[in-house]
């Protein structure tokens, strides 16, 4: 594998699996994410800390081995060389049946991990059916279930969905895995990455993407805060935090993701664009509250992507989840601490990939 690539994955580095020397080992490159967390010492200490765990709020760890243990999946544990091969796939249009769409059409990860636009557009120019907008993949592993009913349970299983759905990329999995196979440079990559008898099926494909995603990790210095560092929140920032908490945001908005789990939507009020798209919830009526890290750059928002600031999207918190009307200038205060969740991305190089072949299947754009 070029050795540069696999080196220009920060979060690799970040994490220490492989270092960039030949036989991997020990990581003896630093990165800005690295420092990010682990520079969170120092600034004394703030009881505002403890009272955020206290309510639920968990950073991102300092520690490479913790956060490892935390978004590796030990069935089919994370690796250089699949790391490689999940971001190609990744970004791989060729993945669709129209050679036009890949998952980073809609999870661009230069922009949030978002589209920004409110809902879906896929094969075809189709909207979502459901009017449903793009959450982030950034951050996803630590969602407690995927998708806005919560339907899937890892990433893994996960990424199985938008390459078949018709709306989205609607290639029948027999189709990607000729694509995949026709290709000689990504037969080998897979051989490196999982052994020389490996069968590229589409769950293996689709193993190797949930993979990738789950490195797409993002420490802030709301990390830095909790993590010890006291001076790494300014004033408002920090009074924004205390709203956040004391007015029950956080009785939803928890854990590392800030979110994640299946929460229960428009119960003390009405949301303000309900008969937006026939999304309901899953069937307790409980909709995945998303995680709120890098919110600044995941507008516009709510599962059905009517809301473009986050003024209005506190706003109607407050109204829906709260029963409470939240002042302006209360509203800026929180606005202010959400902003401190946007993280370091991973230094992902945009990815080179192999070229079709005269047997590669070609793209269906009908
Ligand atoms: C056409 C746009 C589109 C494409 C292409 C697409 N997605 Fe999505 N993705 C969505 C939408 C819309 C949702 C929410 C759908 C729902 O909840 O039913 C979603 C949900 C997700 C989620 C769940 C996140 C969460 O917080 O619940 C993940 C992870 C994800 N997609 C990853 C991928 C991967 C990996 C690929 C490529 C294999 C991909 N997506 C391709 C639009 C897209
Ligand atoms: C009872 C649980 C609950 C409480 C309390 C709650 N939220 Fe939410 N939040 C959710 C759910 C569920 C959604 C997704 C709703 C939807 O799109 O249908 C959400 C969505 C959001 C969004 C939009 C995220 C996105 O990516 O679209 C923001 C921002 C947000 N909440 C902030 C807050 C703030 C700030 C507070 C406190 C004032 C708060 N929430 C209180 C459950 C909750």
């Amino acid at each position: 594998m070029n050795k540069t690539l696999k080196c220009s994955l920060v979060v690799l580095a970040l994490i220490g699996f492989v270092g960039c020397g030949e036989k991997g080992g020990d990581s003896n490159s630093s990165s800005s994410l690295s420092s990010a967390v682990s520079s969170a010492v120092g600034g004394g200490s703030d009881p505002l800390m403890d009272k955020a765990k206290k309510a639920g709020l968990l950073p991102i760890p300092a520690d490479e081995k913790e956060l490892n243990k935390l978004i590796d999946n030990p069935k089919n544990p994370i690796t250089a060389e699949k790391i490689e091969l999940g971001k190609k796939l990744y970004f791989d249009p060729r993945l669709s049946r129209s050679n036009l769409i890949s998952c980073n059409t809609c999870h661009n990860l230069a922009t949030g991990g978002v589209d920004g636009v409110e809902a879906a557009i896929g094969d075809g120019w189709t909207t979502n059916p459901h009017h449903l907008n793009s959450p982030t993949v950034y951050n996803s592993v630590f969602n407690k279930s995927q998708f806005w009913d919560g339907r899937s349970p890892h990433l893994e299983d996960q990424a199985q969905g938008p390459i078949q759905a018709g709306p989205e990329m609607a290639a029948p999995k027999d189709l990607v895995v000729k694509r995949v196979t026709s290709i000689p440079a990504y037969v080998e990559e897979f051989k490196k990455a999982y052994g020389d008898d490996v069968k590229i099926t589409f769950e293996k494909i689709t193993d190797t993407i949930g993979l990738f995603e789950r490195t797409l990790v993002t420490p802030s210095k709301f990390d830095a805060f909790l993590n010890g560092k006291a001076d790494a929140l300014n004033a408002d920032e920090k009074a924004g935090l205390t709203l956040f908490i004391d007015k029950g945001c956080t009785a939803c908005h928890n854990g590392i993701a800030l979110g994640g789990d299946m929460q229960n939507f428009d119960a003390t009020g009405s949301y303000k664009y309900k008969d937006v798209g026939d999304f309901k919830g899953n069937a307790d009526k409980k909709v995945k509250a998303p995680t709120l890290r890098n919110i600044e750059e995941t507008a516009p928002y709510y599962h059905n992507g009517k809301v473009w600031t986050l003024k209005e999207a506190i706003q109607q918190m407050g109204k829906v989840q709260l029963m409470t009307e939240i002042n302006d200038a209360d509203n800026a205060k929180i606005e202010a601490f959400l902003k401190t969740l946007t993280g370091t991305k991973p230094d992902i190089k945009y990815p080179v990939l192999p070229a079709s072949t005269a047997t590669t299947p070609q793209p269906i754009v009908k």
